[in-house]
């Protein structure tokens, strides 16, 4: 295991370290004494204190060392920008971005491409001036989905990867324990500070059999999905494992454990196999492949690993599925989705067929997919649906425009939209129905919640294999079963097509394509980050200021919030996402979707200076330059919903010291600690109800100590002042941030000394 084997075949210094995994796992194995799964081997190995960390499953927290980031557009903006703020001259871990996410799908790949480049000039100029000063490995627009450019360049066995995209575990079919995460999180790494991770259980799903005929890998999550819902997954590694599992192309494992993010899995995962091996070498990585080899025995579960829950499925018996619509988890077998259609009124006719995506577009889905356009072809007909491609990689889209699927798709009637997520993640400017007008889709997509695709609410999307979306297209209606179901060809005979059949690796090797990588500069510290001091769409940050090391006295509160604060009451997504990169501007949003318990409102709250009603953004910055602090006073698990560190951000920007809650959503509590705000909870909860939106409270913040509650002075507006308990969670680091103003000032205070 001595051997220094590269990551990558992109950057020079960054190896996989196989003999420090096996030292940290003997250290674990000797204190746990008991089976352990592949997941567990990998989180274990790759821990900050293998002595000393404290470990159960579904309790304890993890402190991690990563061995990689990935951000994709939309995320890396803030991500990189705070980072900035750390001062460090480059990224502590091999860390790279992708341009996907902003190229929205009009007319097809290359003017779409070519629009997005000009529309997003500064964010993409910002992107790629930063990773080449931070050392940071850039994917321009154009070059691929994220996913799709981890597994084919990035992901190995047995490594650990945090990506700032719910869909990273993708790379689980390389054998890569890989993690969606918020931007804050993927800071940590990058400013080398442990990854902290609540121990996941684990789910196992033992695969027999082997896969035939129209069934396809993405059947596999589409059945895991209907049986353990939308929520099943939650705080769960799903483990695949079994003989089964050798028998589906490691592309295919990529596939099923891309779309467990649908089941709120922390990741998914495949043990290395020979499968996985194949696939590295096609991607010139065979050297990963035989080191990977040489410490097989650990990249797979234990013999009598347990598992917290364990599925089974034959995968010889296993139906192909459609799920929808609506949801990810409503599936329903081929055999019985005709009568479920009907039954349910789903509207019959199929407007578009979608195949691609981050989720179903390898070689393998491609030749699949035209195999049975080609047939459809062959018996001179073609989609009677739209038919639209998005290929996951340029060099997907090299290789199928070299061996032909490409051509076969256009012959078909298809569209060829750019190399990105388009669709996917919204940005479609589909025509071919209006707004609020009921309709279906159809697509080799992950992702089917309302809206999502082209923010019609009325459209019902169901989610597929992309060979159930070609057949489907070819029909045009919902109500057809390609097993059973005769198509006429252009005479009017009646045929049945035959089952697709594919390669899983091109056998004349892949296409690169375009170079579209750009890799850190040698001589990075000329470089300059470009950011326009007038733009609207980013702004470089400013550190915080540190604590004045008093107590804090006559605060308002800015606003009670009752019921439900989620992030998005607390920072809105939709239209606001163009403001990722820009924390004054996305200041506007904040709060303005929780409820102010003093009139039942949103956004409207009283401005204790003046007293006149206004919105909750707009009073905070009335405060802020009057130089009055402020709190908000929130209900039980105040900050539920995503991880955005924009929702922490924002209220520190606009001059909070303190959110004091009923109760936090953790990963907002400890987002709140990174940007220096004190979190806080009633230590008697009916001491919510109490507090009225008119009081000011003194927080006396000299007190805070580990362990130790601290004492707030409620003045209420008529009437004696009273005390009340806080709690926090804050530990010796953690107060650090405080007093520092940030972790990352924290982080800039210690690259310092
Ligand atoms: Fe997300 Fe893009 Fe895939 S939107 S689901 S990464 S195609």
């Amino acid at each position: 295991l001595d051997k220094k084997v590269r990551q990558n075949n992109w950057e020079e210094g960054n190896f996989i370290n196989y003999k420090k995994m096996s030292e940290n796992l003997a250290i674990v194995r000797s204190r746990l004494n008991r089976p352990l799964t592949y997941a567990e081997k990998i989180l274990y190995s790759h821990l900050d204190d293998p002595h000393g960390q404290e470990i159960e499953r579904g309790v304890s927290y993890l402190r991690l060392r990563p061995d990689r980031v990935a951000c994709q557009d939309a995320t890396a903006q803030m991500a990189i920008l705070q980072f900035m703020s750390a001062g460090m001259p480059s990224v502590a871990n091999p860390t790279t971005v992708h341009c996907d996410h902003l190229i929205e799908a009009q007319v097809g790949g290359v003017k779409d491409l070519e629009r997005a480049v000009s529309i997003n000039k500064e964010v993409y100029d910002f992107l790629s001036s930063a990773c080449a000063k931070y050392n940071i490995g850039f994917w321009k627009p154009g070059s691929g989905i994220i996913h799709q450019i981890l597994l084919e360049n990035y992901a190995f066995p047995g490594g650990l990867l945090i990506g700032t995209d719910s869909h990273t575990p993708n790379a689980g079919g390389l054998g890569m324990c890989a993690i969606g995460v918020g931007g804050a999180d993927a800071v940590d790494v990058m400013a080398n500070l442990p990854w902290e991770l609540k121990a996941p259980k684990i789910i196992g799903v033992r695969l027999t059999g082997k896969l035939s005929g129209w069934t396809a890998p993405k059947d596999v999550i589409l059945k895991v999905a209907g049986i353990l819902t939308v929520k099943g997954g939650t705080g769960a590694i799903v483990e695949y494992h079994g003989p089964g599992a050798e028998t589906i192309s490691s592309t295919g494992m990529g596939t099923i454990c891309n779309m467990g993010a649908e089941i709120g899995a922390t990741t998914s995962l495949f043990p290395f196999n020979d499968r996985m091996y194949e696939y590295l070498a096609a991607t010139k990585r065979k050297e990963i492949g035989d080191f990977a080899r040489s410490y097989a025995k650990e990249l797979r579960e234990d013999e009598g690993a347990e598992y917290d829950q364990l599925i089974e499925i034959n995968l010889s018996e296993l139906e192909p599925h459609i799920n929808g619509p609506f949801t990810p988890d409503l599936a329903t077998p081929i055999s019985k989705f005709a009568e479920a259609a009907k039954a349910n009124g789903w509207p019959e006719e199929i407007k578009v067929g979608l195949i691609g995506s981050c989720t179903n577009s390898s070689y393998e889905d491609m030749t699949r997919a035209a195999a049975i356009a080609r047939d459809a072809i062959n018996h001179g007909i073609k989609a009677k649906s739209t038919f639209v491609v998005t290929p996951g990689s340029e060099q997907i889209r090299a290789t199928i425009a070299r061996d032909g699927q490409l051509q076969t798709f256009e012959e078909f009637g298809g569209v060829v939209l750019a190399n990105a997520c388009g669709p996917c993640i919204g940005q479609w400017d589909r025509k071919d129905v209006k707004k609020g007008e009921a309709n279906t889709i159809i697509s080799s997509y992950n992702r089917n919640f309302t809206g999502r695709n082209d923010g019609n609410p009325a459209t019902h999307a169901f989610v597929t294999s992309p060979d159930l979306v070609v057949a489907m297209s070819i029909a045009g209606t919902l109500h057809f079963n390609p097993l059973t179901d005769k198509l006429k060809d252009k005479d009017g005979n009646e045929f049945l097509l035959a089952p697709p059949s594919g390669e899983a690796l091109p056998s004349r090797g892949y296409d690169p394509g375009q170079d579209t990588y750009q890799a850190p500069p040698q001589d990075r510290a000329s470089v300059n980050v470009q950011v326009s001091p007038t733009s609207d769409r980013l702004q470089i940050l400013s550190p915080f200021n540190p604590w004045d090391g008093k107590d804090a006295l006559g605060l308002p509160i800015l606003i009670k919030a009752q019921g439900k604060t989620t992030t998005d009451h607390i920072s809105m997504a939709g239209p606001w996402l163009k403001y990722r990169g820009h924390l004054d501007n996305i200041s506007n949003n904040m709060l303005i979707g929780a409820i102010n318990a003093a009139n039942g409102e949103a956004n409207s709250v009283k401005n204790q200076t003046t007293g006149q009603f206004d919105a909750v953004p707009a009073v905070a910055r009335d405060y802020k330059a009057k130089g009055i602090k402020w709190v908000v006073v929130g209900d039980w698990n105040y900050g539920e919903g995503s991880s955005r560190e924009h929702a922490a951000l924002e209220p520190r920007h606009l001059g909070g010291l303190a959110i004091i809650t009923r109760s936090f959503a953790r990963i907002h509590e400890t987002n709140l600690k990174k940007q220096g705000m004190l979190p806080l909870t009633f230590s008697d909860p009916a001491d919510y109800d109490k507090i009225q939106p008119d009081d000011r409270v003194d927080i006396m913040c000299t007190e805070l100590a580990v362990g130790k509650p601290i004492t707030m002075r409620v003045h209420p507006k008529d009437g004696k002042p009273y005390e009340v308990k806080l709690l926090h969670t804050f530990n010796e680091a953690q107060l650090e941030w405080f007093k520092n103003g940030s972790a990352l000032n924290t982080m800039a205070k210690q690259a310092k000394n």
